[in-house]
């Protein structure tokens, strides 16, 4: 009889271990697998690890005797939302204090990588873009514009800023502009996983047909960050201009969505942005080999990854706002904007 309690006893216990075995080989065995796809390709590792290495080191700090304002818990912005559900911040001015973060920020030495694309009669776009930039863009900071465009002689002589730099890397044309919005989705892929991503620690992918009229600056900074479309921002998600249609890869059903963002401005790391934009890429050319294009091209597709990966940040349209002479109380400062255009003249297909 106690010997049979014993036996059963033993017998759990070597059940136990066999479990425990298992389970742990299992463990090791996926963390290995994980490693090896992460290694196919080692420049990407080494950019990726390098620049998160430095983040890591490089928290917030603030200095003792630098003062500014108390900030409250009571007195704040209360017209507008400032934090998603999942508690990303929305930056809203007002919400933030510039002269705190540039303190912090100006510590850290850190390079933004800016892409642009002009192609075909874009290229008138480029003055103003850029010299409204050298004002409000990340002053202070290092900048470097990669300036996509199919006629080089175009680009303007513009005056850069102190360690602002501009690389024009030459794109073959296009006709539709849809597939040049579409085609920079492959070419930002290519972008954040080459050699450059090493020169810079964050990114944004910006529309050239805008521009700045008040500051922009670290306070945008994020792992990934997204901006909210000027036209949507008070609508019902029912009503966002979403693809509907499930045949494309951009379908998002009814009942789910968060905001609706636009493509015109989006960034955060040069991961993330790989992973963004290389997923764009791949649905586009799903999409494309069923003969179907989303309503709204790469921002339809945009919206997808955006709806089931979580931006760490999101800017209010202040960032990008529709029309500079339209104002609305709640955006207190524009900061970029739409330039007004004639669709006909600069599209060559619309
Ligand atoms: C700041 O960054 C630049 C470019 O990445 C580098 O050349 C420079 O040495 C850095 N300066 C300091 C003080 O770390």
């Amino acid at each position: 009889m106690k010997l049979d309690r014993i036996f059963i006893f033993f017998i759990l216990l070597l059940l136990g271990i066999l479990f425990y075995w298992v389970c742990y080989l299992g463990y090791n065995q996926e963390s290995y697998r994980k490693q090896q796809t992460q290694t196919t390709d080692p420049s990407i590792v080494k950019n990726i690890l390098m620049s998160e290495e430095k983040h890591k080191n490089l928290g917030l700090q603030s200095s003792p005797g630098f003062l500014y304002s108390q900030p409250s818990l009571l007195v704040g912005r209360t017209d507008v939302v400032s934090v998603t559900p999942w508690l990303a911040p929305i930056v809203w001015e007002g919400t933030f204090d510039s002269s705190l973060i540039d303190s912090m920020y100006k510590k850290k030495n850190i390079t933004i990588a800016t892409t642009v694309f002009a192609l075909g009669k874009y290229t008138r776009f480029l003055k103003e873009f850029l010299e409204s930039a050298e004002q409000h863009y990340f002053v202070g900071y290092r900048v470097r514009y990669y300036l996509f465009t199919d006629r080089p002689e175009e680009v303007p002589e513009i005056k850069l800023g102190e360690e602002h730099y501009l690389t024009i890397l030459k794109v073959p044309s296009m006709d539709r502009w849809q597939d040049i919005s579409m085609g920079r989705m492959e070419i930002l892929e290519k972008l954040t996983k080459s050699e450059l991503a090493s020169e810079a620690d964050y990114i944004f992918c910006l529309d050239v047909d805008a521009k700045f009229y008040g500051p922009w600056g670290v306070e945008t900074l994020g792992r990934l960050v997204a901006v909210i479309h000027p036209w949507f921002y008070g609508y019902p998600r029912d009503q966002f201009t979403y693809e509907r249609r499930p045949e494309s890869q951009a379908f998002i059903p009814a009942g789910e969505g968060d905001y609706y963002y636009t493509a015109a401005a989006f960034g955060g790391t040069f991961k993330e942005v790989h992973e963004l934009t290389k997923y764009c890429r791949e649905q586009q050319s799903i999409d494309a080999s069923k003969a179907t294009e989303a309503i709204w091209h790469d921002e339809s597709h945009l919206n997808k990854y955006l709806l089931y990966n979580k931006p760490s940040k999101l800017l209010s349209p202040e960032y990008l706002w529709r029309d500079i002479s339209m104002r609305t109380s709640q955006v207190k400062v524009i900061r970029l904007s739409h330039v007004a255009k004639n669709n006909e003249e600069v599209r060559q297909n619309a």
